[in-house]
């Protein structure tokens, strides 16, 4: 055992602050030193320090886990909104969200999120995506908080997440607002996942199917989000079949990470302010 062990181990004993529920940025960080300094292998080290490393580990998680089960209860309720909204990260005058310089990294409001929504690990193993479709990776919370607020979604709004994953924006989007949500995903082990969640959470304004984004029904969505889920031709097609719809109807299209240059490109599109790097990009169909 080291000194730098031994001095972790003491200040986080010492710490009491760390069960306070709303510290849960430095539970996280605690949590995070624990592992980094004690992973926890199968021959876990049985030394007197490991185990208090293991104690505090189990506390600060039941922190965390009495908090998730706190805020669940209010979304089930119907009072996600007040329960979730006040932990985002606050917005400078400028409208920008703080973030970690690690861009596409998660942080704290992960693991809030995660607790939250509480996906049920599935013993089903995803089919492999044809060539141009981008594999499964969460939108970073603090990114889906952040276009929530700027999006100020409204109960005539109908926000269209073409390929959802586990669907966390538009579950966190029907739990902060009062738009109809729809997450189209083509893996259906997600939509499986989502499904579980939006029940368990009772939310009734969150729908999630099982589709080729190609073939979607898109007639009904007024905002639409791509966290780069295709490229090439088949990011093509969808891009062909949103800018017949905006021949219809004024649209929002939000974007995050490449495929923003795609978007960026189109001239049926406008945006408000130029795209930023690692920040979810918005566009207005031209009228
Ligand atoms: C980068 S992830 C984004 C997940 C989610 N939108 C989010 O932000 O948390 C891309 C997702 O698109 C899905 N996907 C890829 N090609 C698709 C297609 N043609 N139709 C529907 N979903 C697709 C993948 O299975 C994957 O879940």
């Amino acid at each position: 055992m080291t000194n730098a062990q031994r001095e972790l181990i003491e200040a986080l004993e010492q710490d009491q602050s760390l069960a306070e529920p709303h510290r849960l940025r430095q539970r996280v960080e605690a949590l995070d030193r624990l592992e980094a300094c004690f992973p926890d292998e199968p021959d876990a080290d049985a030394s007197a320090l490991a185990r208090r490393a293991r104690a505090i580990r189990t506390r600060l998680e039941a922190v965390n886990h009495g908090l998730c089960q706190v805020i669940r209860r209010e979304i089930r309720l119907g009072a996600g909104r007040s329960a979730l909204l006040p932990w985002r990260p606050v917005s400078d005058q400028g409208g920008h969200t703080p973030g970690p310089a690690n861009g596409e990294g998660y942080d704290y409001l992960d693991e809030l999120v995660a607790g939250v929504l509480q996906f049920e690990p599935s013993d089903e193993a995803v089919a492999e995506l044809a060539a141009e479709m981008v594999f499964y990776q969460p939108t970073p919370a603090r990114h889906a908080f952040d276009l929530i607020e700027r999006l100020a979604l409204e109960r005539q709004d109908v926000l269209i997440d073409l390929g959802s994953g586990l669907g966390h924006v538009p579950l966190l989007a029907a739990i902060c607002t009062d738009a109809r949500c729809i997450g189209i995903e083509l893996e259906v082990v997600y939509v499986e996942g989502a499904r579980r969640s939006a029940e368990a959470l009772n939310l009734a304004n969150v729908t999630f199917i099982r589709q080729d984004a190609r073939a979607a029904d898109l007639s009904s969505g007024t905002v639409f989000y791509l966290y780069t889920p295709f490229t090439g031709t088949v990011l093509r097609t969808v891009l062909d079949a949103l800018q017949q719809e905006a021949a219809n109807r004024e649209i929002r299209i939000c974007s995050y990470g490449p495929c923003t240059s795609t978007l960026a490109g189109e001239r049926w599109l406008q945006s408000a302010q130029s795209p930023e790097n690692d920040r979810i990009a918005i566009f207005h169909s031209r009228r």
